[in-house]
């Protein structure tokens, strides 16, 4: 699903170099449910954004779903991005004035797909369990409660991955939890899930943990037991 090797990136800004990844490689299979662990800086983000087709890398290869992205224009790169990737962010991005399912059917929206476009939007509030909500405008919901709307968001397209950077960010324990058990549920009936995250307890819910620090992945594991919060 997911090949990198060998990926660097480097910012100019202005002077100043800075070498955010210094040679990663790694593969996520289909149906993987992977997080990437570092401290702040480490480039988990820029990781990311990567594996999202939002930027290219300075050198280095990446294959995604059988397209070499890293030889792939602008315009490709998009196209490939909205097929292929859901995003789920620390904020929730939500538009206020839009209502619950009107904010899910952004993507379909923004794609200029509009075959059944409200069906499928609803059919993916309910994938997470906020039916009776799609009237709701996001100042009427909890924290948890929006940012099951942007889970939702994130699959309304089918995308082949789920990218979620920091999804429990904003949440407190109890939302968090229930929002990874919701990636959990995804995973399981098959979606492949990347997750950044800084919190043990929220790793704990992935099969295999990436831990990145300097730019280099340091470690890759798939811890046996499941932490008691996971569980
Ligand atoms: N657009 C940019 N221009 C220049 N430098 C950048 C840019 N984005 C990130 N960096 C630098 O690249 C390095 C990695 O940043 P990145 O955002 O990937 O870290 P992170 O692991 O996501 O951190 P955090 O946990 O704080 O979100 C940092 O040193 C950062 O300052
Ligand atoms: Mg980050």
């Amino acid at each position: 699903m997911i090949t990198l090797e060998g990926i660097t990136k480097i910012y100019h800004t202005g002077e100043v170099e800075v070498a955010a990844l210094k040679g990663i490689s790694l593969h996520i299979p289909e149906g993987e449910f992977v997080a990437i662990m570092g401290p702040s800086g480490s480039g988990k983000s820029t990781l990311m954004n990567l594996i999202g087709c939002l930027d290219q890398p300075t050198s280095g290869r990446y294959i995604l779903d059988g397209y070499d992205v890293s030889a792939l224009t602008d315009d490709q790169l998009a196209w490939i991005r909205n097929r292929k990737i859901g995003f789920v962010f620390q904020s929730y991005n939500l538009i206020p004035r839009a209502s619950a399912v009107h904010n899910v059917e952004m993507p379909l929206i923004y794609a200029g797909d509009n075959q059944q476009r409200r069906e499928r939007a609803m059919a993916a509030l309910e994938s997470v369990g906020l039916l009776e909500r799609a009237g709701h405008l996001p100042n009427e919901l909890s924290g948890g409660q929006q940012q099951r709307v942007a889970v939702a968001r994130a699959l309304v397209t089918d995308p082949a991955i789920l990218l979620a950077d920091e999804p429990t960010g904003n949440l407190d324990s109890e939302s968090s939890i229930e929002i990874m058990k919701l990636l959990r549920d995804l995973n399981q009936q098959g979606r492949t899930i990347v997750l950044i995250t800084h919190e043990a307890e929220i790793a704990a819910f992935a099969q295999r943990v990436v831990r990145v620090r300097d730019g280099v992945v340091v470690s890759d594991e798939r811890p046996a037991v499941a932490t008691e919060m996971a569980r």
